[in-house]
């Protein structure tokens, strides 16, 4: 039985792993939302006058920048993957991956979890830190990894080879709409969801979907607790990350999830930060 006092006296470490440093790592968080407003009107901007955490972003959102005003959008142009690999190698996404990561494994023990789901895996960034902790815990569970894409079943596959003690499946799953049969036949319950990034590309309603297959989530996007947007905000909306409010996404999850626990919220309260990086919801 989960309860936000549980969560509390349970994550009490990890939260504090997490925030300190989301604290340190995102404290000029503002300095980057002002400077972004010189990157989208093309105006000089050096990435060594900006708080380390916000460099590689900056980079990208130059290269946006640039390609729109060509009028040259591409996601394969090399550079532009380099940059993205640079950010899922960078040490906040490794921190995070580890954070959602734990906090899954241990609600596991604490709620009996018998099967993991993962909704848009990608390049299996995220699953490949999953299996490494699962390793190291007490946890051993089927993890259920999913995408929209085909070529998650190829990174995947990939992946299995590095964990052969590792129980994987994947489907190919659009969280847009409602899980496949196929999905739905293989998962037990209870069942978690874990995802980075994801609902940004997809949209909030796609949680209705997800209380179909889970009865728990830990979502790792960021929710817009302000209502502000910020230059770069606008800038990554028009490669399709769209923000998340987190006003539009309370009422579904009060629908389907009623019960939800804002992880760092300290660091929202402490730095003035105008998101949330990790929900836990459950039914
Ligand atoms: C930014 S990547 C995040 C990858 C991974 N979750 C991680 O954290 O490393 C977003 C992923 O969401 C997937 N995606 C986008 N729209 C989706 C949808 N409607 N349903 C399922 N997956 C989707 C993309 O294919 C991509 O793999």
């Amino acid at each position: 039985m989960l309860t936000p006092k549980i969560l509390n006296k349970q994550f009490a470490d990890i939260e504090k792993e997490f925030v300190d440093f989301m604290i340190e790592h995102f404290g000029g968080w503002k300095i980057w939302a002002d400077a972004s407003q010189r990157v989208a009107d093309r105006q000089e901007v050096r990435e060594d006058d900006l708080p380390p955490a916000f460099r590689t972003e900056c980079k990208i959102m130059k290269a946006i920048v640039e390609m729109m005003h060509l009028g040259t959008f591409d996601w394969n142009n090399p550079k532009l993957s380099e940059m993205f690999k640079e950010m899922a190698e960078s040490p906040f996404y490794q921190v995070f991956g580890k954070t959602l990561a734990d906090i899954s494994l241990r609600i596991a023990e604490l709620a009996g979890v018998k099967t993991f789901i993962e909704i848009g895996a990608g390049k299996a960034n995220l699953t490949s830190i999953m299996l490494e902790r699962m390793k190291q815990s007490p946890v051993s569970l089927p993890v259920v990894t999913t995408d929209v894409h085909e070529v998650v079943l190829e990174n995947i596959s990939r992946l299995g080879a590095e964990y052969p003690g590792a129980r994987l499946e994947t489907h190919l799953w659009n969280v847009s709409e409602p899980p496949p049969e196929s999905l739905k036949k293989t998962v037990q319950k209870p069942a978690l969801i874990y995802e980075r990034y994801t609902l940004n590309y997809a949209n909030l309603s796609a949680v209705k979907n997800m209380a179909q297959v889970a009865d728990i989530l830990v979502l790792g996007d960021w929710f817009n607790f302000t209502g502000e947007l910020f230059p770069y905000d606008e800038v990554f909306q028009k490669i399709g990350a769209m923000p998340l409010f987190y006003k539009d996404i309370k009422p579904i999850l009060d629908e389907c999830f009623p019960n939800q626990y804002i992880f760092d919220k300290r660091a929202t309260d402490t730095i003035n930060l105008p998101t949330v990086s990790l929900l836990i919801c459950w039914k």
